[in-house]
């Protein structure tokens, strides 16, 4: 499948996901049913949440959440300038505005909640969240921030499947899950994520209100599914609110079930993983590993280091290529994109600087542990 001698992301398919597709081709139901409201209930129950609704993608998910919030023309949504671009596409799709907020460090490439503070304005219905690579943001401040000012709170939660918030000084929201924190979330199962269907998502919300919103729009703002009527349950159907096609159907969901089941030890797989990284760069000169004194918070998704300049890091972005080691970059900065060039222009400085000196590394459960010292070894001979 691969022509890297290590790629940056693999995944951990066996014979769990072959019964699982096995299972819906036998049950002759492809479409949204039993096995997405299973989905849904267990991946509830892992996230301690009221509400778990399947969708299409995270990015379905992101949209249906502003929705759901009510955003719309003339709203401003306070979002990190690092993040994929699909929390500032949905915002623009609601005809609403991004504002982009830097980071808080190199060290910890999460938004930083001072610039919320500094960029909320009498316009601002929400602030997007995004738990780089798997470690929280800072919910606690953000929380107290957004609501004192009736602000939601959007979780962009992809990277961070099955990760509990952490705080040192115990502070609410400690022990919460991540997705469950702010008014409403999003999860993918994109194939590189930590649950991985190929495509899917989640929304996640305590909010009884949000979840009939999303519920009703995921589905054309229909009463019934296909499924009620193939059961019997209904005969036909109203269309409450114009909505969308963002249905997860049954092979994703089963695929997703399965994965959900080996969460627990392989978002562990990674964090091991992470610490080997982690000792190893340390004994590079000038290299930063962000969040590496909170590896046990992390759900692991992505391993990143930060280069001591901009030089170094295309020069070590290349002796990897020549290694046949993958790397990539998480992410570009979504306000220097030419689709967003007129929106927010802010100073972000933090965000341009680990733009330009940071690389992802090769990071899933099943990587041989000892591929990291050579992986880091490259990266020493620049
Ligand atoms: C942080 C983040 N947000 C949003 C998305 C979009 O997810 P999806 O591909 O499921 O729409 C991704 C996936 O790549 C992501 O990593």
């Amino acid at each position: 499948m691969t022509d890297w001698r290590v790629p940056l992301s693999d995944l951990d398919y066996g014979s769990e996901e072959a019964d699982a597709a096995q299972r819906v081709i036998a049950s002759r139901w492809l479409s949204m049913g039993p096995e997405v409201q299973a989905f849904e209930q267990e991946f509830a129950a892992m996230q301690e949440a009221e509400h778990a609704l399947a969708v299409s993608s995270a990015t379905a998910g992101l949209h249906l959440a502003l929705l759901a919030l009510g955003i719309g023309p003339g709203d401003e949504v306070v979002q990190p300038a690092l993040n994929f671009v699909a929390a500032a596409n949905m915002t623009i799709a609601v005809g609403a505005t991004p504002v982009f907020a830097d980071i808080c460090s190199l060290d910890e490439p999460t938004i930083d909640p001072s610039e919320v503070e500094r960029l909320i304005s009498p316009r601002t219905k929400a602030v997007v969240v995004m738990h780089y690579g798997g470690s929280l943001c800072r919910m606690g401040e953000l929380t107290e921030l957004c609501a004192t000012r009736g602000i939601a709170i959007v979780e962009d939660a992809c990277h961070a499947v099955g990760v509990a918030y952490h705080d040192t000084r115990n502070r609410w929201p400690n022990g919460i899950m991540a997705g469950s924190i702010g008014d409403i979330s999003a999860f993918s199962f994109f194939s590189n994520k930590n649950i991985a269907a190929g495509e899917g998502g989640m929304v996640v919300t305590n909010r009884g209100d949000l979840a009939e919103r999303v519920r009703s729009l995921r589905s054309h703002g229909m009463t019934t599914l296909t499924w009620d009527r193939h059961k019997g349950h209904a005969g036909s159907y109203d269309v409450v609110s114009p909505g969308y096609n963002y249905r997860l159907d049954e092979l994703h969901a089963a695929l997703g079930r399965a994965q959900l089941k080996k969460l627990e030890r392989n978002n562990q797989r990674r964090r091991d993983l992470l610490v080997s990284y982690r000792e190893a760069v340390g004994s590079l000169d000038g290299w930063i590993m962000p969040f590496s004194d909170a590896i046990e918070y992390s759900s692991g998704h992505l391993m990143v280091v930060v280069a001591p300049n901009p030089d170094i890091r295309d020069r070590a972005v290349h002796a990897l290529r020549q290694s046949g080691i993958q790397s990539s970059m998480h992410y570009p900065c979504v306000a220097d994109f030419t689709g967003f060039a007129n929106g927010s222009d802010r100073d972000l400085e933090v965000t341009r600087q680990f733009t330009r000196r940071a690389i992802t590394l090769p990071l899933y459960p099943t990587l041989n542990p000892d591929r990291i010292n050579c992986i880091v070894d490259v990266l020493r001979s620049v």
